[in-house]
């Protein structure tokens, strides 16, 4: 428990980030996906945020100090004050308290890993927690709520708040998706149910170019409905490989996903190359690997030069091995971060959803 004086109150909350494997690329509305997408939360990538609160002397203005790893961050502050002011009328908590919030990674922050999905979502359930304490709410509608407004937040955020694979984002092949809120994915194969994902950081630079921006690309792109119809045949067919356990079909789909991603920003205007000479090499030792033992294994990347490497826990040692011996000459520094498939959120100290 935190010293904390009598008329102050905290909760905390852990979350972690999730890798896509059909991507999420533009966007329209009110942050409403161009197309449904398919990812699954980690385990080691995590943030977490505590929010300690008490009561506010006066003013209807919302009153926050945040602090990112011990250190007052401005920047943050106001980028959170922005979005906070966005949700306000759905929350009685911005009249009644002022909000310390800290938070911090488990991952480091050098290391040119998105965070914005854990750290996002871990805030939004400690304000969910708050706002809730004296209510009633289902731990299915607490949930349902957390994965909503962390959409608001920054898309893929909301598929965080779910342990293993989510859905986000309508789409025919499975009746309860929505473009508002992720669902889990149930109906899962037990051979990717302990899925490792091996980051290895071409480069921790930071991104060329938000994801904001990136989204806003594909208003105009000229292969945008094609991109779209792509994304959704492969949902439906992810779907079905998943509850099949079909790793061809997956490892078809994500490689596909992942360089469909790429050409889409390689092709817009502006134009953007965001992987490196580095990221080339390894996708094509992963290929060779592939075909020379016969695993189960494939990469994706988000909208940076890092490798997501990704196969079944069965063949880990296997993998390592090749991982240590042939990609970490790639990789800046020898730097990688061994993560996998998660349970989703946590709540620490206060047990008020687990
Ligand atoms: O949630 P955002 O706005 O940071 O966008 C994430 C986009 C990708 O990571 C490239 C793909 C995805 O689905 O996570």
């Amino acid at each position: 428990m935190n010293n904390l004086t009598k008329t102050e109150n905290s909760v905390k909350w852990q979350s972690p980030s999730n890798i896509a494997i059909v991507k999420y690329w533009g966007k329209k509305g009110i942050q409403i996906p161009i197309n449904p997408s398919i990812s699954f939360s980690l385990s080691n990538t995590i943030t977490e945020t505590e929010i300690i609160y008490s009561p506010k002397q006066s003013g209807k203005n919302i009153s926050i100090d945040f602090s990112f790893e011990g250190i007052n961050n401005k920047s943050f502050e106001e980028k959170i004050l922005r979005y906070l002011t966005q949700i306000k009328s759905k929350f009685s908590i911005f009249d009644k308290y002022h909000l310390q919030i800290k938070s911090k990674n488990t991952f480091p922050h050098s290391a040119g890993i998105a965070s914005s999905a854990s750290s996002m979502s871990s805030l939004i359930l400690c304000l969910l927690s708050i706002e809730h304490k004296e209510k009633q709410l289902s731990k299915d509608a607490f949930f349902k709520k957390a994965s909503f407004f962390s959409r608001l937040a920054s898309g893929s955020a909301c598929r965080s708040v779910y342990p293993g694979f989510t859905l986000w984002g309508k789409t025919d092949a499975f009746q309860s998706s929505s473009d508002e809120c992720a669902i889990s994915l149930s109906e899962i194969h037990p051979v990717f149910n302990d899925l490792q994902d091996s980051i290895l950081i071409v480069s921790s630079a930071q991104k060329k170019i938000s994801s904001s921006a990136g989204h806003q690309l594909m208003e105009l792109h000229p292969y945008k409905e094609a991109r779209i119809k792509q994304a959704n045949q492969h949902t439906t067919q992810l779907i079905q490989a998943l509850k099949l356990g079909d790793f061809e079909s997956f490892i078809r789909i994500c490689e596909t996903e992942a360089l469909s991603l790429h050409a889409m920003m390689m092709t817009s205007n502006p134009s953007y190359i965001l992987m490196e000479a580095n990221s080339l090499k390894i996708i094509e030792k992963i290929r060779q690997f592939r075909n020379d033992s016969g695993f189960d294994l494939c990469f994706t990347l988000d909208a940076g030069p890092n490798i997501h490497l990704l196969y079944p826990k069965s063949t880990k040692e296997e993998i390592i091995k090749f991982i240590k011996a042939e990609l970490l000459v790639y990789c800046e520094s020898d730097n990688w971060i061994a993560d996998e498939m998660g349970n989703g959120p946590k709540e620490l100290d206060k047990q008020f959803y687990e």
